[in-house]
């Protein structure tokens, strides 16, 4: 737990913590503990399958309470204790979430204790998914993921890694020390979080480069992923500057926003806003611009019926040169920021290409996007992030770019001293 989240705690949080039926469960017992030293107060509730994998009796010791595992408890449900349950949560953690639990609350079953108290909570819901990587690669699961985190619920992981099956992949439960940290994180007050008196300052979405009054070069980019991180950002308490690419998105709460359409406007407007004390390049510069803005529409030639076939099929050159680089500009500023995180979107040789830039741009950590995953990316709302730095790296999602920009932001503060203040 890094200093920052030290400070805060879980103190008021009655957490009902739901474990499934998978081989993590038995890390379920270590993050009963951690909630308690957290301050939080636990009640488990286990599927009837995780009873297969871990004992009651353990969770009870460890919960300090009776654990529930079947809706028909008769003594509970004489006085319907799953509804009573429901309310007393203010949190429902779901640690290990099997394929199959995500998959019942997706789609708002209630055949068993479990998904009938989801049903009835109105309490936050959090699920730390564990599972073979294929199946959480699986359109289902992903597809149950993304409802899931549509209607609000937050999500944990999984981790990369190895796995019990002998396969390696995603689908590894976040150790429970993270899982309270990200729980602690998303509960923090907006001004007294973990960035609390830091300045943060993102760039977004894309740069369009004109090559005439109607025409300019451009690119897919969307712009979600860079307003998510500077929404994150705010909800950890720091101060937020956006410089934001010509996009249609509404501007997040307690986000100053600069709006600018071209690379040299975006490089004027982030060396203007130092000094900073992060900087995320998160936007998708051009990296050419055409030499020359035509003042007037730049039209086609006029031909006439005599024309030969070279003078039809002649197409038109432009003239490009290369625009500022904004990274590393404001890595090798005199009021360079502590800390200098750039984006990429790599197709090969991701790790190599990363960690390449790594070092010419001298910055502190690169975030590639792994394009090619399915539904993820450009002008979507999920993403998947290879994050390395000179001391490491680590995979983040696919998960929604929200959840995605929060793990991002909660990594570098773990990880890079320089994140914090
Ligand atoms: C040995 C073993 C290990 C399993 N591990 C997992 C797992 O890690 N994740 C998962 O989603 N399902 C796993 N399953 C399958 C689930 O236990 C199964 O889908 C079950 O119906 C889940 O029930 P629940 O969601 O009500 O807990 C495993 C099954 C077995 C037999």
């Amino acid at each position: 737990m890094n200093e920052f989240e030290a400070k805060r705690s879980l103190a008021g949080e009655r957490i009902l913590l739901g474990v499934s039926g998978g081989i993590a469960a038995y890390k379920a017992a270590e993050l009963v503990r951690r909630l308690r030293d957290a301050d939080a107060e636990v009640r488990v509730v286990l599927t009837e399958a995780a009873a297969h994998f871990v004992g009651a009796a353990t969770f009870q010791a460890l919960s300090g309470h009776p654990v529930r595992s079947s809706l028909w408890d008769p003594a509970a449900e004489a006085a319907m204790g799953h509804i009573e349950l429901a309310r007393w949560a203010t949190r429902v953690v779901i640690a290990p979430a099997s394929a199959d639990v995500i998959a019942k609350l997706a789609h708002g079953h209630a055949n068993d204790l479990l998904s009938t108290l989801c049903l009835v909570t109105t309490a936050q819901l959090t699920l730390a998914p564990a599972m073979n990587n294929r199946m959480w690669w699986h359109p289902a699961t992903q597809a149950n993921v993304a409802t899931l985190c549509e209607r609000g619920a937050q999500l944990i992981g999984p981790d990369d890694g190895s796995q019990a099956c002998g396969e390696f992949g995603p689908g590894r439960l976040v150790e429970p020390d993270a899982i309270v940290r990200a729980l602690i994180a998303s509960r923090v007050p907006s001004g007294s979080g973990p960035l609390a008196g830091q300045r943060v300052l993102v760039s977004a979405g894309p740069t369009y480069e004109d090559l005439d009054p109607v025409r300019y070069l451009g690119n897919r980019s969307s712009g979600k992923m860079g307003f998510a991180l500077a929404a994150a950002a705010a909800e950890l308490g720091a101060d937020v500057t956006l410089i934001a690419g010509p996009v249609a998105l509404p501007t997040p709460a307690g986000v100053r926003r600069i709006d600018v359409r071209r690379a040299v406007e975006m490089c004027d407007a982030a060396l203007s806003a130092l000094p900073q004390d992060i900087y995320i390049g998160a936007a998708a510069v051009a990296d050419y611009m055409p030499a020359r803005t035509a003042t007037d529409k730049i039209k086609k030639p006029i031909l006439d019926q005599g024309s030969d076939a070279a003078s039809r099929n002649s197409g038109l050159t432009l003239d490009l040169v290369r625009t500022p680089d904004i990274l590393a500009e404001i890595a090798a500023h005199p009021q360079r920021p502590r800390l200098v995180v750039g984006f990429a979107a790599e197709t090969g040789n991701l790790a190599e290409s990363a960690r390449e830039k790594l070092q010419r741009k001298r910055v502190d950590a690169i975030a590639a996007n792994r394009v090619g995953v399915e539904g993820c990316g450009f002008d979507c709302d999920s993403n998947a992030l290879s994050v390395f730095w000179a001391g490491g790296e680590a995979e983040l999602g696919p998960a929604s770019k929200t959840q995605v920009a929060r793990d991002l932001l909660l990594l570098l503060l773990d990880r890079l001293p320089a994140a914090r203040a």
